[in-house]
């Protein structure tokens, strides 16, 4: 197969990158080792940044996230039994969507395939090529074994944390990596919303996470042991432990349908190009999931990169490409710096005593009692402004 642009990967980077190039004539092809079903049915996250909204939007990207998306104009910090609320629409103008991962998936995969657009599940690439050439290839195989080969001009790595192409782009240099000794255990229940918007709760028995998905089902955190085991619990002790951590709130609870155990990592790679090889969102860099954060990085690192490559395959101009690595990092650091800074003001640490316990809620007052503070939040929260060129 020969292409312009080999994207590995058809999670919300690869997708998107796609998309906007097929706008800018540029034609690409997507693999992925998942069936669409499986794409489009994993729950992810569930926040899009203003900015993001507006790019699914104005590229036709996703025609459906304004109006089955919610806007939310803030959120609740929870603390200390009560609660406060950070309006973004009063500090900072701006607002966030609830939109779920998958829906976002949906959209854009029919979107590549409305447009007759090169997309292949089940297609696992094992290695790529050559990223020192102006030809490098992703190899790859189909779910029957069978060999694929896809020759670019340039190789797009989106294929997650645990994706190949970032082997093949930072070698042994690895990148900057950062651990925390909890985790989220995640349910989705059958229930009302408990509250109009998210609750982000820290309390004496640790975090907890109240989101929404819809009228009837329910998106709920809560911190805990990164090695514990997802069925351990029963649904009246999710429950209790919910309940505890969202003091003066009264949850409305329903059947829990779905539970997993979400690892929290920091990571930034050194190397986000080598040669004609790119990377972009997960397979460049990971957050811990508090400042919802992943998926809007994804998209921020596709929008640079599209402009890069309209000017490296129509204009013959490689320089936006040079600075590319660069223009996304700037951005990656103060989300990397965001997601750590609510991480690390909403959880217990395992070693926290009555000071570190007593500092939060002082870090969290200074927040919520100035206008300076909640504004940080507000910015960052809905997130950095985006060129609107791609
Ligand atoms: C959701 C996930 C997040 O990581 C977050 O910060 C807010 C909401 C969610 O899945 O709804």
């Amino acid at each position: 197969v020969r292409t312009r642009v080999a994207v590995i990967g058809a999670g919300p980077a690869g997708l998107l990158l796609s998309h906007l190039l097929g706008r800018h004539g540029i034609e690409s092809v997507v693999i992925d080792s998942r069936s669409r079903e499986e794409i489009e049915t994993t729950i992810r996250a569930g926040i899009l940044e203003q900015g993001t909204v507006e790019v699914l939007d104005r590229t036709g990207a996703s025609d459906r996230v304004l109006t089955a998306g919610q806007k939310h104009e803030g959120i609740e910090l929870r603390f200390d039994g009560e609660g406060h609320r950070i309006d973004f629409a009063e500090t900072v103008g701006r607002a966030v969507w609830l939109y779920p991962q998958h829906e976002v998936l949906k959209d854009l995969v029919a979107a590549r395939l409305a447009a007759g657009q090169d997309l292949r599940f089940q297609v696992t690439a094992e290695r790529v090529e050559d990223a020192g050439t102006d030809r490098p290839r992703v190899v790859a195989r189909d779910s029957e074994g069978g060999p694929i080969e896809i020759e670019a001009e340039v190789v797009v790595g989106a294929d997650g944390s645990r994706g190949v192409a970032r082997e093949a782009v930072t070698g042994a240099r690895g990148g900057h990596f950062r651990e925390y000794p909890f985790a989220w255990f995640g349910i989705l229940c059958e229930a009302p919303p408990s509250a109009e918007e998210l609750i982000y709760s820290n309390s004496p028995d640790g975090f907890a996470l109240i989101s929404q998905r819809g009228p009837g089902v329910q998106r709920m955190y809560f911190q805990c042991d990164p090695r514990t085991d997802p069925e351990a619990y029963t649904e009246e002790r999710l429950w209790e432990i919910l309940q505890a951590r969202v003091p003066g709130t009264t949850l409305k609870e329903g059947p829990v349908f779905q539970r997993d155990v979400l690892r929290f990592r920091s990571f930034v790679a050194h190397d986000t190009r080598r040669g004609r090889v790119v990377l972009v969102g997960d397979a460049a860099h990971t957050v811990p999931p508090t400042g919802a954060k992943g998926m809007n990085l994804a998209v921020a690192d596709v929008v640079l990169l599209t402009d890069a490559l309209r000017a490296l395959l129509l204009d013959r101009d490689g320089s936006p490409l040079d600075a590319f690595p660069e223009a996304a990092r700037r951005r990656v650091w103060k989300a990397q710096h965001f997601s750590w800074w609510m991480t690390n003001m909403l959880h217990l640490r395992p070693e926290a005593d009555d000071f570190d316990r007593m500092r939060q809620i002082g870090e969290l007052r200074t927040v919520v009692e100035s206008e300076a503070g909640r504004a940080y939040l507000a910015e960052a929260y809905t997130g950095w402004p985006l060129p609107r060129t791609a």
